[in-house]
């Protein structure tokens, strides 16, 4: 078991916030190299990709800029209040980069192939797909095999890094503070009593973040792919803490009693799910909560809070499969969360993500 090393011991402060900007900007450089040359290729191999999205202005990039860099201050002020350790900021699957980042590359050829074929419902022969919802047997984001597949897992990690330039673990990170308050309602409670489910945990990402900020409490995560899930084992057994115990669910209806979990969490779930699914899993979440648990939702910005970056929001579903993307961006999740029962919902927003938190009430 590899044990996180505690860098606050023996790093003067102002030498980590140097190597976690350092950290942050050589992803940003990264993804942003990747995706040029990438979306290059991708423009001559199919010229009428291009067509399909709106180049972003100098003024929306400078604006994009402005808003990532606070979203790293907020990263790193979350870490100085002690919400969660310094190592945390740190925290990449080096190896799984190494491994898998030319198959990203090598991917390319099939998502060129089914780009010229519109086919975006396409799973290898191998693959059972019985038992899943119909919206979810998709090649979301155009990932070959959709979720089905130890291949996609082991890439996705990746791909979702390189899309975000480098700020989707920042952008996770953002639950965490408000988990971690809400789950102060039950400071009573011994630590491991305290229960917290991740829905939709896909490789485990955000898993491995609350273990870092909670480190006794117990962990749960769901997903309705049995090779995310695999994954997830994998990159969780490496960390010291209780592993986690995964199940394969539909959030929509999990498979939990009621009143069991003390705090709930899903990162960019919602924006996959078409509008009924989006109540249903919301629905569930509160009854699995216990009175006075908290639900932390992270995902994609939406419309009305972000009318400058539209045009990413346009662009994001015409050049990537993401069908049910554009109904969910004016989606009022407000309204969802409070007609299932939650109350004090707070909304912020983090770069290109918002986040919603809300409560179940506390027993009379
Ligand atoms: C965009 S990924 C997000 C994964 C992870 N939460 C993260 O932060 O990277 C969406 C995940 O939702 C899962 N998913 C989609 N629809 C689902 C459903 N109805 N029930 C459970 N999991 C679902 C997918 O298998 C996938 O792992």
């Amino acid at each position: 078991m590899q044990s996180t090393p505690n860098l606050d011991q023996f790093i003067p402060n102002s030498l980590t916030r140097l190597a976690y900007q350092s950290f942050q900007e050589s992803k940003k450089v990264f993804g942003f190299t990747h995706k040029l040359i990438s979306d290059r290729l991708t423009n001559t191999v199919i010229p009428e990709q291009q067509s399909k999205s709106q180049p972003l202005s100098p003024e929306i990039f400078a604006k994009l800029q402005v808003q990532l860099k606070a979203l790293e201050e907020k990263d790193w002020q979350d870490a100085q209040a002690g919400v969660y350790p310094n190592s945390l900021l740190f925290d990449n699957p080096w190896s799984d980069f190494f491994r898998y980042y030319p198959e990203v590359w090598l991917d390319m050829f099939k998502i060129w192939e089914r780009l010229e074929k519109k086919d975006y419902q396409k799973f290898d022969a191998a693959i059972d797909k019985t038992g899943y919802p119909d919206y979810y047997l998709q090649n979301f984001h155009y990932q070959t095999d959709g979720y089905l597949s130890d291949m996609s897992a082991n890439l996705y990690d990746l791909q979702v890094e390189i899309l975000f330039n480098g700020a989707a673990d920042a952008m996770r990170r953002r639950i965490l503070a408000p988990l971690k308050r809400g789950l102060q309602e039950f400071s009573h409670l011994p630590s491991r009593q305290l229960k917290v489910l991740d829905v939709a945990c896909g490789t485990g990402r955000t898993l491995r973040m609350i273990r870092g900020t909670l480190p006794k409490v117990s962990l749960f995560g769901t997903d309705l792919s049995p090779a995310y899930l695999r994954k997830a084992n994998q990159l969780l057994s490496e960390i010291s803490g209780e592993l986690p115990q995964l199940l394969q669910a539909n959030a929509e209806n999990l498979p939990y009693l009621d009143n069991y979990f003390h705090g709930l969490s899903s990162v960019f779930l919602f924006h996959e799910l078409p509008a009924s699914a989006r109540q249903n899993v919301i629905d569930e979440a509160f009854r699995v909560l216990q009175p006075g648990g908290v639900f932390v939702i992270c995902d994609s910005m939406q419309a009305a809070d972000s009318p400058d970056f539209q045009v990413m929001m346009n662009n994001f579903p015409a050049i990537f499969h993401e069908p049910y993307y554009r109904h969910y961006t004016t989606d009022n999740l407000e309204e969802r969360l409070r007609s299932a029962g939650f109350v004090d919902v707070q909304v912020e927003n983090h770069f290109v993500s918002k986040y919603w938190t809300a409560y179940k009430p506390k027993q009379q």
